[in-house]
């Protein structure tokens, strides 16, 4: 869609004479070049950038209270889930936001006809210059080289004028650092696990950082097992945890952007995370099917934010709105992948959607999250659950990092806590992990897990506090002081702690390419978790109710119907870490679900 023409010269013809040049303020800035990267020269003056402005939506401050007005369990409305379209219309950009920048582009010498509208109404693309684009953002351009030899275009910071941070989300390409370096090993499919309607693990592994066989965001392996030894009693479950097998029985494969389900590479890195998911929450919401959403080519993979476009068109930014160095781009550019466009909608949201992968949140800027997070809002305003593991490195970050001074990631032995992205997000579910004390009869309370894995969990650098967690979190720093200070986490109480619930992490069996071994991690507990809450829509669909959408403010609302878990830790970056204590703490949350507590209680919620 193009502006018209004359209406905007005119404007520009007025605005020109009469606006002072407005005060700039720096919009974003990256703290350090990623690990491969090296600076190379200034951009030549003739090359030309396909710039992107991501405008902001309009009536996000409602959003919280829009989603408590139909997840608070005190609420009148609880259950009275959106409609798709309901949600598009209220969130779209406002005129005034288009206007807005629509005119600073002007004044800067960007004429309308060279400015096109996204369909999905949240961009403004167009082509500029090195010297334009410099000029417009009062940045500087270099090409940066990875060590494969991949270029990138990139600045370090860059401004608008203060009166439009309300209207820009953020601009491309710019800080942003995550362009694909295709790379023999990281050749698989992004997969989402989700739990559906019908109940569904799913994950998404990115064909970078969220898939990367070395992150911290696949299951731990432990000891193989010998089929012959496998236990399935319940009193062993503080040593071996065994599904009751389903026999031939496959999931429903949602394939999303050039998405295969891969059997040519087998291996714990390629299919354990999958397996995992897969073995227990069919298992457990048997006969309820699962999806498996698997999104993305075999060279590109995909992000979180493709996985999200294909399922809500609204959110879809496939004709120009995924941040490119973000997120996969479809048709791919590299050779080999899917040649066909983005998926954009037309892929059902399961009422339960479980994801067993994540970001560090200091790998991304906090506009990027922030864009993300409002998504998880709106589906949870249309009653899907949206639940993400929280990590296994404790309170340290994927692959045990932890944060410098600089901002740069570290090897885990001192530095600032490196919390997780999405959990840190107010509008999701973040799982931390439990586990049964070895020796100890399996109806022992549980403690925090600390074989092989430890829970993650903390407090966002990004996110506020939302004021349904405001009660618990206060409650913990009162009660349990932790013995850091700032230059450790945000200890100002007034951010984001996770995780949420949490549910065993530890020993469970795992089958994978015909070898079965012990496998941990919140990459177990979040399809647990993730299977409980489909059980519970199972029971409420039976009595002509609805699923239960976002479930935080019911589970803070009512902390009894958690088992709550008061030992252990969560260790790291030179820590003892967080500790578990009574109510909620950044190790473990509220506790881990009791199943016939929540079905009571969400059956007679409307
Ligand atoms: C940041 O600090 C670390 C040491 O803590 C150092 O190794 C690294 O080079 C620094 N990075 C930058 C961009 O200054
Ligand atoms: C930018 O230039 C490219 C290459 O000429 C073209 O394909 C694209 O449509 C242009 N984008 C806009 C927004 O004009
Ligand atoms: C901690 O979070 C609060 C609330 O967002 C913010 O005002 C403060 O600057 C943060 N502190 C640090 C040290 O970043």
């Amino acid at each position: 869609m193009r502006f018209s023409l004359l209406t905007l010269v005119v404007a520009l013809a007025a605005t020109v004479i009469a606006a002072p040049s407005p005060s700039y303020i720096r919009h974003e800035k990256r703290n350090y070049l990623p690990r491969g990267w090296q600076r190379r020269q200034r951009m030549p003056a003739a090359s030309v950038l396909p710039m992107r402005i991501a405008l902001t939506q309009g009536n996000l401050d409602k959003g919280y209270d829009h989603l408590m007005d139909v997840a608070h369990p005190e609420s009148a409305n609880f259950g009275k889930h959106w409609s798709a379209k309901q949600v598009a219309e209220t969130f779209a950009p406002s005129e005034t936001t288009v206007d807005a920048v629509m005119e600073w582009l002007q004044n800067s010498g960007i004429s309308a006809d060279r400015i096109s509208r996204s369909q999905s109404l949240g961009w403004l693309q167009f082509n500029v210059t090195v010297p334009e684009a410099e000029s417009l953002l009062k940045t500087k351009y270099y090409l940066h080289e990875h060590q494969t030899g991949k270029p990138h275009v990139a600045c370090d910071e860059y401004h608008i004028p203060g009166h439009l941070q309300e209207h820009v989300d953020f601009i491309t390409p710019t800080v942003h650092f995550d362009t694909k370096i295709p790379q023999a090993k990281e050749k698989r499919t992004a997969e989402t696990s989700g739990t559906a309607a019908a109940g569904v693990p799913v994950r998404t592994k990115a064909a970078l950082q969220i898939s990367n066989p070395t992150n911290g965001f696949q299951p731990k392996k432990g000891a193989d097992i010998n089929i012959q030894s496998i236990v399935d009693e319940l009193e062993n479950c503080n040593k071996m945890i065994t599904p009751n097998c389903q026999v031939q029985r496959t999931p429903t494969t949602d394939l999303i952007d050039g998405a295969t389900v891969q059997t040519e590479e087998e291996g714990f890195e390629f299919n354990a995370e999958s397996d995992l998911d897969l073995e227990y929450a069919m298992t457990l919401v048997n006969p309820q099917k699962v999806t498996l959403y698997q999104v993305g080519d075999l060279v590109e993979g995909a992000s979180f934010n493709n996985f999200l476009d294909g399922i809500d068109g609204s959110y879809c930014t496939a004709d120009g709105g995924d941040d490119p160095l973000q997120d996969a781009i479809y048709p791919d550019p590299l050779p080999g992948g899917y040649t066909g466009p983005e998926n954009c909608g037309g892929f059902a949201a399961t009422k339960v959607i479980s994801t067993s992968y994540g970001y560090n949140e200091a790998d991304l800027t906090p506009a990027y999250e922030a864009r993300q997070c409002n998504e998880y809002m709106k589906l949870g305003l249309q009653g899907t659950t949206i639940l993400y593991s929280s990590g296994d490195y404790g309170v340290a970050g994927n692959g045990g990092q932890c944060i410098t001074a600089n901002g740069s990631f570290n090897d885990g032995f001192s530095g600032k806590f490196n919390p997780a992205f999405p959990s840190t997000c107010p509008y999701v579910t973040a799982v931390g992990a439990t586990q049964i004390l070895p020796g100890a009869p399996v109806t022992a309370p549980e403690e925090a897990c600390e074989i092989v894995i430890f829970s993650g969990g903390g407090f966002s650098n990004v996110f506020p506090l939302p004021d349904y967690q405001s009660s618990a979190v206060k409650g913990f720093f009162a009660d349990h002081p932790p013995p850091y200070g700032a230059d450790r986490f945000n200890n100002s109480q007034a951010v984001r702690g996770y995780p949420d619930i949490s549910a065993n992490g530890a020993n469970y069996v795992v089958a994978v390419d015909g070898t079965f071994s012990l496998i941990y991690g919140t990459s177990a507990s979040t399809p647990v978790v993730g299977s409980i809450v489909t059980l519970i829509n199972e029971a409420r669909f039976a009595i002509g109710k609805g699923s239960v959408g976002f479930i935080n403010p019911t589970l803070y609302a009512n902390p009894g119907a958690l088992n709550d878990i008061t030992s252990g830790g969560n260790q790291g970056c030179g820590t003892a870490g967080f500790t578990a204590v009574a109510g909620w703490d950044p190790v473990t949350g509220l506790g881990t679900p009791n199943f016939p507590k929540l079905l009571e209680l969400y059956l007679t919620l409307p």
